[in-house]
């Protein structure tokens, strides 16, 4: 029976059909491999089934909005000649509507998929995600708590720019308390050698205790301060070899007294010329973006400015990473 709309399982009253379909079924399951054998691909050949090593699958799971995280992400993914399935809405579109878990989600996702590209609202979700994935996961981004490979491609930008990724004085400046990116920096930096970092922001969006301790125990310096403190903010710019700004995490704010407080030292905020003209020559301005009102166009044309250059990086880093954790050959 030649098959073409399938619209109801009376369609299938014809048992003949039915084995014929399992049998069929069996057969992919049997060479579903990345590689086949001579053998195998010979009984490929006389089954009429594909012989090339299948080619690798990347899912992109987000349940957050994103622009250049997935995008980079995909990319990289076909650059390398893989293959990506990828929901963008992740909350909204796929079986999380019905109450599904995420170690279920990775468990199934992980089946179909060579690596799962996950990001998500809750704190923790990725680290979930992969204690029950058969593949490996990558954390796009999970809640206020981290962003690893926006960090990488971070500290790729900054050696690329500046030559080292040692011996660095940088200045992380806007929400702290709940930008996913400058925690994930800060851990990385802890690293490093010769580090020496300052925080620019309002109290209440201050970095975390959790990393401000990591940091101690590294025995990174670090210092605090409010860009109203105008003689304190002028010294830092004046050394620092970059200054990575971030945006209000306003989705994450649930605090209405943190935003308003916010608001009200909003302008002190806003890196302008003024402010890039007092770095050092050498120095760069970062931004993970996007970016809302906290640097001013007008820095755009700075050669300071690497904020675009650091999201072009941002598919190199990535495709390294896929390149790293997939067999390279088969990807
Ligand atoms: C960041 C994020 O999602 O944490 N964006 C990104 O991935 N480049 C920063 C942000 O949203 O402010």
């Amino acid at each position: 029976m030649g098959l073409y709309h399938i619209l109801e399982t009376q369609q299938f009253k014809d048992r003949k059909v039915l084995e014929e379909l399992f049998s069929l079924a069996d057969q992919m399951k049997l060479f579903d491999k990345p590689n086949l054998t001579a053998n195998e691909r010979k009984q490929c050949y006389l089954l009429g089934l594909p012989q090339e090593p299948r080619k690798k699958i990347m899912a992109c799971l987000f349940y957050e909005p994103s622009t250049r995280t997935r995008f980079s992400f995909e990319t990289a993914m076909k650059r390398l000649g893989g293959e990506t399935i990828s929901t963008e809405s992740a909350g909204m579109f796929s079986s999380a509507v019905k109450g599904e878990s995420i170690g279920d989600m990775a468990r199934i996702t992980g089946q179909y998929a060579d690596i799962i590209v996950m990001r998500h609202k809750m704190n923790g979700a990725a680290t979930e995600a992969a204690a029950h994935s058969p593949v490996p996961v990558i954390n796009a981004g999970d809640g206020s708590r981290q962003h690893p490979t926006q960090s990488l491609l971070d500290a790729y930008t900054i050696n690329d720019e500046l030559g080292r990724m040692d011996d660095l004085e940088v200045a992380m400046l806007g929400d702290l308390n709940n930008g996913r990116t400058v925690h994930s920096l800060a851990y990385l930096l802890a690293h490093r050698k010769g580090i020496k970092l300052y925080f620019i922001s309002p109290k209440i969006m201050s970095m975390p205790h959790n990393i401000r301790e990591y940091l101690q125990e590294k025995n990174i310096p670090f210092e605090e301060m409010a860009a109203t403190e105008k003689q304190k903010i002028e010294d830092v710019l004046q050394k620092c070899d970059v200054l990575y700004v971030t945006r209000v995490q306003k989705e994450r704010i649930e605090d209405k007294q943190e935003l308003e407080e916010y608001e009200k030292y909003k302008e002190h905020y806003i890196v302008n010329n003024n402010w890039a003209n007092l770095m050092k020559t050498d120095s760069i301005i970062m931004h993970p973006l996007p970016r809302v009102d906290e640097i001013a166009v007008e820095v755009d044309q700075n050669p300071k400015a690497a904020y675009f250059r650091q999201a072009a990086n941002g598919l190199y880093v990535r495709m390294a990473l896929l390149k790293m954790i997939l067999d390279p050959k088969s990807v």
